[in-house]
This record gives structure tokens, sequence and C-alpha cells, in this order.
């Protein structure tokens, strides 16, 4: 064989075998769509892992002890566990720090709505002054000085500039694979008929009689919109949640539909934490929610039987899944 022609060959083989293609995201445990990644930050292996270094990273606040995961810890399914979070210096929020699971097909972020994307959202707590307190500025500045974040950034994006849009977009695409399915729940409605217990089939049944699936619908058991159930709305200065961005009257008090996935980890629950455990959910929907001037008219007294409640928390207890419980805090950051 020609000479010439062999060297070329060999170049292109290794051409190819070094130019991998890229790895095909993971696909989501069992009841999930499949996650549409955004075209400007798409899936790679080496940005959920910067990602993940970056959500778990307290240098990401003014005196390095909060990070995302303070207050989205894997522990409490990323939530805190606590009715509201406490951020840098002790300093308490007004709201309860929703879960991080599933974001992924949330069509906007916070109660109340006013981030659009994941990456739009993950910037805002590291200026946030009683969250984590810092500037973009200076959380910029203090990751790019550190030597081992250089190989990272650089494996993510193709060269090593850190910047405030790339931290977004490396922890966005961590929280991307943050997700919980594959629960009792998926598998029965798979065809596993022993996969629920007859208490927890039963409580389907009651969460739709009770119009609970008007609201927490679909794959991801909520309708992505915003309603009023009354909660905290008798507070001498109620939190008024959507309205206060939209300042459309339909949305006086109403703040986004939660996901129910794995919700028997997230107590305590609602958008101020004022509601201790699913038992008290259900009581507090069955009495019909606070009447107020704007409360949504399927929220109504119920009379469920003693029986039911405890069906529809049965229920909502097969909602518990995989995909996130392997997820732990690094045991090492870069220096
Ligand atoms: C001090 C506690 C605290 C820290 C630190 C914190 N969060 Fe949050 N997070 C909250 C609270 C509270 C909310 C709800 C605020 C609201 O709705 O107004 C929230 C909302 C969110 C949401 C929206 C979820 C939804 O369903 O709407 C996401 C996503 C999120 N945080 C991710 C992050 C990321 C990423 C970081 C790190 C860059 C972070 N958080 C840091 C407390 C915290
Ligand atoms: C009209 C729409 C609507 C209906 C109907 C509805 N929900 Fe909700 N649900 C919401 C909204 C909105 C919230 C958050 C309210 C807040 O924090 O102020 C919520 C919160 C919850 C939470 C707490 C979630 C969390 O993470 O804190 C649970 C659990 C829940 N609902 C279960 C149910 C059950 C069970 C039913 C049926 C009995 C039901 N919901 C009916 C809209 C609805």
């Amino acid at each position: 064989m020609n000479k010439t022609f062999a060297a070329v060959g060999t170049l292109v083989l290794a051409a190819f075998v070094f130019a991998a293609p890229p790895v095909a995201p993971p696909n989501p445990p069992l009841g999930l769509l499949k996650v549409a990644w955004p075209a400007d930050n798409p899936y790679s292996v080496e940005k959920v892992a910067l990602g993940k270094l970056l959500y778990f990273e307290k240098r990401l606040s003014a005196d390095d002890t909060v990070s995302c995961a303070t207050c989205h810890d894997p522990k409490y399914a990323f939530t805190d566990g606590a009715p509201v979070s406490t951020g840098i210096r002790g300093q308490k929020g007004g709201r309860s720090a929703p879960t991080v699971l599933n974001r992924a097909w949330s069509l906007n972020q916070f109660w109340d709505g006013r981030a659009s994307t994941l990456e739009a959202q993950a910037v805002g707590p590291i200026a946030n002054p009683i969250e984590m307190g810092s500037t973009h500025t200076a959380v910029v500045a203090k990751i790019g000085a550190i030597e081992g974040y250089k190989p990272l950034f650089k494996a993510s994006f193709g060269d090593d500039k850190v910047d405030i849009d790339r931290i977004a977009k490396a922890i966005a695409t961590f929280e991307r694979t943050v997700v919980s399915g594959n629960s009792p729940y998926d598998q029965w409605k798979a065809g596993k008929a022993t996969a629920m217990s007859p208490s927890a089939i039963r409580g389907l049944g009651v969460f739709k009689k009770a119009e609970c699936d008007a609201c927490h619908e679909g794959g991801n058991f909520t309708s992505n919109m915003y309603s009023n159930i009354g909660v905290g709305i008798n507070a001498p200065n109620p939190d008024l949640g959507r309205f206060v961005i939209s300042k459309d009257p339909v949305d006086w008090g109403a703040f986004k539909t939660p996901t129910l996935r794995d919700i028997e980890h997230t107590a305590p629950y609602m958008h101020d934490g004022s509601v201790k455990t699913l038992e008290d959910v259900v009581e507090y929907y069955d009495k019909g929610g606070t009447p107020n001037k704007n409360l949504d008219r399927k929220v109504k007294p119920r009379n469920l039987t003693k029986t039911e409640k405890v069906d529809l928390v049965a229920f909502m207890k097969a909602l518990s899944g995989t995909g996130w419980r392997g997820i732990t805090e690094p045991t090492s950051f870069p220096q």
C-alpha cells in the first residue's frame, strides 16, 4: 500500500477516534418525558460534572458558607426541611425552598414564576443579599482564580474563561439531571399491578374525584400554572405571589402549582412552609382551603371520609421515585 495513503488513513482514523461524538443525554426514568435541552445550552457529561461542583460550591457565597445545596439538599430531596430557608449570616427568607427535582420540566421558576429558565434562575441566589450575599463580579473573580476549575471550564465550554453565564449554564445542566421518576405509581401505570398498594390505587381515585389532578396534572403533577388556594392569605401582610409580578387581578394570591414528585420527602409544605405533613395538606384541602376573594373554585369543602384521606396520602407517597438518589455532595473541590 502507498505509504502516504496509509499515513493519511491513520490520521483519519485517529481523528475519528479522538473526536468522539457527543455523549447522548441519559434517558429520564420511567414516567418522565425526554428533557428538552436548550439549543444554547446542550447536554454534556463535562458540563454536568462542572455544574455539580458549582451547585455544592460554598465559595459561590460572600463568606464561603452557603451553597445551592444548603437550601436544596439531596438529603431532603433537594429542599431544606425548614418552613423558610436560612441564608448567609443566618438570615431567614420569606418563602420555603422548593425542590430542585424535575425542574427540567418546569416552564418557569420560583413560586411566582419570575425566572423563565433555570439559567436565569441560577444567577439570582448568588447576588441575593439574604441567600449567598455576593455579587456576580466577585464570584466570577473568585472562581476564575481557582486553578483547578480552569480545565473543567475548558472541557465544558472550549476555553477556560469563567463568566456568570457559564456558571449559570453549568449549574442548570446539572439541575436538568436531578430527576425523580420510576415511582411505584409509574410502574403501576406501566402495567405492574402490584407496584402500588390497594390503598394507593384507591387514593388515585380520590385524587381525581377531589380534582387535585386539575392542577397537579401530567407526568410532573403540575400544570405549571398559578392558583390561589388561600395559603397564608390572612397574614397581616400577605404574600400576593404571582400578582406582584403580573399585576393581573386573576393572579392575586396565586402561586405556582408545585410538583408532587417525591412529595413525601419535601415537608414542610406550601410557599410559606406552613403545613407540616401530607395529612395536614389533605385536611387543608378537605375544609376548602382558606376562603378569600380570589380562591380557585376547584378548592372547596370535599367531605372526604377517613379512609379516603388515608388513601389520598398513600397515593401521594407512591410518587416517591428514583433518578436523584445517588446524587451526593462531592468529597473534594477544585483548588
Ligand atoms: C438561602 C437559601 C437558598 C439558596 C442558597 C439557594 N436557594 Fe434556590 N430557592 C430558595 C427559595 C426560598 C426559593 C423560592 C423563592 C421564591 O419562589 O421566591 C428558591 C427557588 C429555587 C428554584 C425554583 C424552583 C421552582 O420550582 O420554582 C430553583 C431551581 C433554585 N432555587 C435553585 C437554586 C440554585 C441553583 C442555587 C445556587 C446558585 C440556589 N437555588 C440557592 C432558597 C435558596
Ligand atoms: C386550583 C389548583 C389546585 C388544586 C385543585 C389542588 N392543588 Fe395542590 N397546590 C396548588 C398550588 C398553587 C399549591 C401551592 C400553594 C402555595 O404554596 O401557596 C399547591 C400545593 C400542594 C401541596 C404542597 C406542595 C409543596 O411542595 O409544598 C400538596 C401536597 C398538594 N398541593 C396536594 C394537593 C391535593 C392532594 C389536592 C386535591 C385534594 C390538590 N393539591 C388540589 C394547586 C392546586
